[in-house]
Order: C-alpha cells, then sequence, then structure tokens
C-alpha cells in the first residue's frame, strides 16, 4: 500500500485477536521507531516493548478511561523520552507516536494510542508516574503516549473524503 492509501484506510484499532505479532514485524517496529526524526536529531526518546500479558494489564489501568484496550493488545511500545535532553521532548515523541501507528498500519496490524502525559492514574499520581514505577524508569524519563498493537479482531470504515474536515484547511 502506498502512504495515501494508508493514511485512507487507518483506523485506531482497539479490539485485537489473541495472536501474537510475529518477532521479525516488532523488529519492524522497532527499527520504525528510532526512524522518527527528531528536533535537532537528538533523539531523546526511549521505547519500551511491553508483550508480557501482566504488564498489558498493569499498563491498560494507567488512567481511569481510554487505556482498558492494552489489556488485548499484542503489543504496548511505551514512548517516553530524556526530557533533560530536548526541550520538544514531546513533539519528538508525538511525532513517533505516529511513525509506529503508520509502521503497524503497513504490517497488516491495527493500532491504537494511549494518552499518557497529563493524564492521572488515581488521586494526585500521575499515569506517568504510575508507568515509571512499573517499568522501574528513571525519574528524567517522561512517558508521553503507549501505542497498543496487534492483529486486528474489529473492522472500521475508512473515512469517506465527503466526511473530511475540509473546513479546516486554508
Ligand atoms: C494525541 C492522541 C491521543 C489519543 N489518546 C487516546 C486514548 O487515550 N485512548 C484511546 O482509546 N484513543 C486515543 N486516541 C485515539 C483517538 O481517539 C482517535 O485517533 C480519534 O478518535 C480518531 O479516530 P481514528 O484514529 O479511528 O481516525 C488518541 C489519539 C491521539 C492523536
Amino acid at each position: 500500500m502506498d502512504m495515501m492509501e494508508l493514511l485512507r484506510t487507518r483506523r485506531s484499532i482497539r479490539c485485537f485477536l489473541d495472536r501474537p505479532i510475529e518477532a521479525n514485524k516488532v523488529a519492524l517496529l522497532k527499527e520504525a521507531a528510532i526512524r522518527s526524526p527528531t528536533s535537532r536529531n537528538l533523539e531523546p526518546w526511549e521505547f519500551v516493548f511491553v508483550d508480557d500479558r501482566e504488564m498489558l494489564e498493569k499498563l491498560s489501568v494507567c488512567k481511569p478511561q481510554g487505556a482498558a484496550f492494552l489489556a488485548g493488545a499484542g503489543l504496548g511500545v511505551v514512548v517516553c523520552a530524556d526530557s533533560t535532553k530536548s526541550d520538544v521532548w514531546i513533539e519528538d515523541c508525538s511525532v513517533a507516536s505516529i511513525v509506529l501507528q503508520m509502521a503497524a498500519q503497513s504490517l497488516g496490524l491495527g493500532s491504537c494510542w494511549v494518552q499518557v502525559r497529563q493524564r492521572t492514574y488515581e488521586g494526585q499520581v500521575t499515569s506517568a508516574e504510575y508507568i515509571q514505577g512499573l517499568l522501574g524508569l528513571p525519574e528524567h524519563v517522561q512517558v508521553a503516549s503507549i501505542i497498543g498493537v496487534g492483529y486486528p479482531a474489529e473492522q472500521r470504515e475508512p473515512r469517506t473524503s465527503e466526511a473530511l474536515n475540509w473546513a479546516r484547511v486554508f
């Protein structure tokens, strides 16, 4: 599929088959992540590839809503960065997150973004702090998102051209 076709057919997928992702595809996802462009080429990001079911279940409760589907994903890629290395680590992580999603799409996999930055686990504990604790990340490594990936167990219709928000383009 060419890039326009991938963009036209991609939808967020939150239901996954109980089917492991082949090692060669995981390897390609890793390569895609670290091919992401970064500001000043500083590469502040770090990616934690999680396929352990128990850990995915723990990640799925990192916030009250919008992360539960991770429990059924084949893979969760925790996208984080050393925030001391770049003042635009958030942008770099966001670019890497969408690169991962498009790479997954090109490999016949579905994916969905879980927003972590600025979200709360419980009380005063942020989702990022909860994940830092789970994965043993140092304090300066901030978590931006988790990309849940797996073989789709749902089919979502691509948006038609008429449904697009053309009014936002000037
Ligand atoms: C920055 C960002 C954060 C998102 N966070 C979540 C999330 O926490 N949980 C979730 O289920 N989907 C999340 N999504 C997926 C969006 O809900 C989804 O992309 C949007 O509804 C458009 O649907 P589509 O991806 O199928 O085109 C996020 C997407 C983006 C770009």
